[in-house]
């Protein structure tokens, strides 16, 4: 073989691994671009879901009630045409290059490390993370305490914090980053805690003091750590199946609550939305609901952060026929938290409804698990930034604004949990 074929051969086999690994080790997502896929009926949807479940070549970004976005590797683009065509449904590209976000978030991450190790001009790692929060906690010893969530199938040590100003205050658990790519969680559940304790402004004083925190920063590290060193992409844990090569289940799919009632999570391993062998098969999700449920008398509000999509999500996942016995409450509560933000000069406005009602069927998440199992009357699912020209590459200039929303948000939530008498010791 001839140099030059041996290169156009060499090359080809690259080409065709699709997303490739390169020097450092991380996957990289030349070409790789994000589709809106608008659908109209619920085959389409299930069509194209099944579609791209078990392949390399495609990935489920997001899931909007008549919307699915999705990565595709530039080796597919005439299978997908192909497959548009003939589920009869629209498509329209968002994201050109995924590898351009990433590089550019790389370089920002970069820049802003040079001034430091941890920060809000860029995203930080789980052990900058964990530092920075160890930090905290003995510069404020008796407002703060640090708690241990459990270990996770690598055995990482899940942490949180809570913040307690005095007694008898009533409780908000701040669960993030429970998928793994969702990167602007983790950096504004830390600003939280940073401002929390250091804003001197009235309404973050108030705030901050008359309400215990529990706040976990990143509860799936594995994932998190995978994300960082490997594939930016990742969503899920990482641990292993018995009956796939696919590794890791949806963390939001495995609470046992519904679980894998209404089509609401896949029971194939290689899925986005894997639900896993039973429920509470990750120990980061047992070790979620362990806590959880031994600390439920002292939680009033339960929030999880994800993104995107710019929601609020209330119970319940597993069905949009019935609605929860507090559902005109809980909308209320959410419209406080989208009209704060909206008063802000950001312009970003925020949409709210049940899970199954604005979204679709999902089961075995966080929020309904708590509603449903452990009495927490006020539990939402909170969708940050954006709506999908980054999706979940937020480039880090956005991670101050948003948080910026989070805090006002969750400041007018609260206030409306208080006047409708939602606040008071359980
Ligand atoms: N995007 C999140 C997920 O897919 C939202 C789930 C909200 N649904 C719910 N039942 N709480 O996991
Ligand atoms: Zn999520």
């Amino acid at each position: 073989m001839s140099l030059i074929s041996f290169l156009i051969a060499l090359a080809f086999v690259v080409l065709a691994q699709g997303a490739s690994v390169g020097q450092d080790e991380r996957l990289r997502y030349d070409n790789y671009s994000v589709y809106k896929v608008k659908f109209e009926t619920q085959e389409q949807r299930s069509f194209l879901k099944k579609f791209v479940e078990d392949r390399d070549n495609f990935r489920l970004w997001q899931e909007t009630k008549d919307e699915l976005h999705l990565m595709i590797s530039p080796g597919a683009f005439s299978e997908f045409e192909s497959q548009i065509q003939k589920t009869n449904v629209s498509a329209k590209v968002f994201i050109g290059n995924v590898q351009e976000l990433i590089d550019s978030e790389d370089e920002a991450n970069l820049k802003a490390s040079r001034d430091g190790s941890f920060g809000w001009t860029k995203y930080n790692s789980l052990a900058e993370i964990y530092e920075w929060l160890d930090g905290i906690l003995a510069t404020y010893p008796t407002i703060t305490e640090s708690f241990v969530l459990g270990q996770s199938y690598e055995g990482r040590t899940i942490r949180g914090i809570k913040i307690s100003y005095k007694a008898n205050n009533p409780g908000v658990f701040i669960e993030s980053n429970i998928h793994a790519r969702e990167w602007i969680t983790s950096a504004t559940a830390t600003w939280l805690i940073n401002e929390f304790l250091t804003s001197t402004d009235e309404l973050v004083r108030n705030l901050a003091e008359n309400h215990d925190w529990y706040i976990v920063p990143v509860l799936n590290v594995d994932g998190f750590v995978y994300t960082h060193e490997k594939d930016r992409m990742w969503r899920k844990t990482r641990q292993p199946s018995d009956i796939s090569t696919c590794v890791g289940v949806d963390p939001n799919r495995n609470y046992d609550s519904h679980w894998m009632e209404s089509n609401g999570a896949s029971s194939n391993p290689c899925a986005e939305d894997y639900g896993g062998p039973n429920p509470f098969s990750e120990p980061e999700i047992q070790a979620m609901a362990d806590y959880v449920s031994s600390n439920k008398d002292k939680i009033n509000v339960l929030l999880a952060f994800h993104s995107y999509s710019q929601l609020l999500l209330s119970p319940y996942g597993h069905t949009d026929e019935e609605f929860p016995p507090n559902f005109d409450d809980l909308m209320e509560v959410a419209k406080a938290y989208a009209d704060a933000v909206e008063s802000l000069p950001y312009g970003t406005t925020y949409r709210y409804g049940s899970s199954a009602g604005v979204l679709y069927f999902a089961t075995g998440a966080t929020i309904d698990w708590a509603y449903n199992e452990q009495g927490v009357e006020i539990s939402y699912t909170i969708e940050f930034r954006d709506t999908g020209r980054y999706g979940f590459i937020l480039p880090p200039v956005h991670i101050i604004p948003n948080a910026e929303e989070a805090l006002v948000g969750i400041a007018a939530l609260i206030d409306k949990c208080q006047e409708l008498g939602y606040l008071e010791l359980k």
